[in-house]
């Protein structure tokens, strides 16, 4: 039997298989955060269809992290009934479910996050135009406190962990990246200073919902920003981050404002699959817990190349998802073709994502 299909521990949970959705946010909520039934609906197909762990969207922690519209919100005990109904429908199969949470910071724009965009430092952002506020030390000890109140929100929900969103130069990222983070005082300079937000976060989680409930995180491995964060620097972060508890680490990178972000268009040769993997390899080999590998990842064939050469111990799915939320069932019922996903990224749609390829076939 494949590798991919068999079990894997995320700290003490059982994922039944090596295939996670990725983060994938929806544009399914309502106005207002609450999630609706579409969401629920895109849960239940994706658990249906064999993912071993689907990680939400992300949540926003505070108002202020709304990056954009329909997001799903977690910073308030009002979202817990909604979020739970995706716990349930997803617990109705084998799959197990984990809520992304994260705050946006200064990608975001005031007409989304309803103020002037916050980021540990006030540097301009070319591609939201926007200059951010620089965080006061109150406020940054309050973005850790509602980091934990989310995650304990989640746990109430029903979610079996959550993923801390640091990656993608959104706010957590912001922090660990030198380019954003010009701070003179304990949160800024040396790397372990930098890390500190996401250490606090951590810590402030595994004390909150207790050790029976796993903590991920989502890390940029690189920027691709001259002075930005390195791979050199995500790696003392991964080790950082295992020594205070953390369960597992899923290997991404971008930032808009480098013109490169974390989903790349166009298709790629199976040799290229699999984009953050190599930085994922890097980063397994500096830590002891599961790493997830991402990236344009479409054909089963190298999905099991990957976790049987020790590259990665789980395969993340974004777009090959939304294409088709059944490809994990298919490639166990033995699918050898390569995802139907062209990485072509027009499933970025407002009122709800959807394969815009779809149509087009019979
Ligand atoms: C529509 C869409 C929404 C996304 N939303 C998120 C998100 O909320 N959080 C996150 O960490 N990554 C998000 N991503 C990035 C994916 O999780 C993934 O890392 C990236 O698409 C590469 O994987 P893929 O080639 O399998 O799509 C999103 C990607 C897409 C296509
Ligand atoms: S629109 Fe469809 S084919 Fe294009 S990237 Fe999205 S899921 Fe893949």
């Amino acid at each position: 039997m494949s590798v991919l299909f068999t079990p894997i521990r995320i700290g003490p949970l059982t994922v039944p298989n090596r295939f996670v959705r990725s983060a994938t946010h929806d544009y399914m909520a309502d106005d207002e955060g609450y999630v609706t039934d579409a969401n629920v609906a895109l849960f239940s197909r994706l658990a249906e269809g064999e993912v071993g762990l689907i990680i939400t969207g992300h949540a926003n922690v505070q108002p202020s992290g709304k990056a954009s519209p329909r997001q799903m919100g977690a910073y308030d005990d009002r979202f817990v009934e909604g979020l739970a109904r995706i716990a349930a429908a997803v617990h109705r199969y084998a799959s197990k479910t984990f809520l992304q949470i994260a705050h946006a910071g200064r990608q975001t724009k005031p007409r989304d996050c309803g103020c002037v965009p916050v980021s540990p430092s006030a540097v301009y952002d070319p591609v939201t135009k926007v200059l951010p506020r620089e965080l006061s030390v109150e406020e940054i000890r309050a973005l850790i406190a509602d980091f934990i109140a989310a995650a304990g929100r989640a746990r109430r929900a029903g979610f079996d962990g959550v993923q801390l969103h640091a990656a993608h130069g959104y706010l957590i990222s912001s922090f660990l990246s030198p380019h954003t983070n010009r701070r003179r005082d304990e949160w800024g300079g040396p790397v372990e200073n930098r890390a500190r937000a996401l250490l606090e976060i951590l810590t402030g989680v595994k004390a909150a919902c207790g050790r029976g409930f796993p903590v991920v995180v989502k890390l940029n491995s690189t920027d691709f920003l001259e002075g930005g964060l390195t791979l050199d620097d995500a790696i003392r972060i991964a080790r950082m981050l295992e020594t205070a508890g953390l369960d597992g680490i899923e290997v991404s990178g971008g930032m808009a404002e480098a013109g490169r972000g974390s989903v790349w268009p166009g298709l790629r040769s199976e040799a290229d699959e699999g984009y953050f993997v190599a930085n994922a390899a890097r980063i397994k080999q500096a830590v002891g817990v599961p790493v997830f590998g991402l990236g344009g990842i479409r054909t089963l064939a190298v999905a099991e190349r990957i976790v049987a050469e020790g590259r990665a111990d789980l395969i993340s799915l974004s777009r090959p998802l939304i294409r088709d939320p059944f490809l994990v069932k298919h490639f166990r019922e033995g699918l050898t073709a390569a995802a139907a996903c062209i990485s072509c990224n027009k499933c970025f749609n407002p009122r709800g994502i959807r394969c815009a390829e779809l149509p087009k076939r019979p």
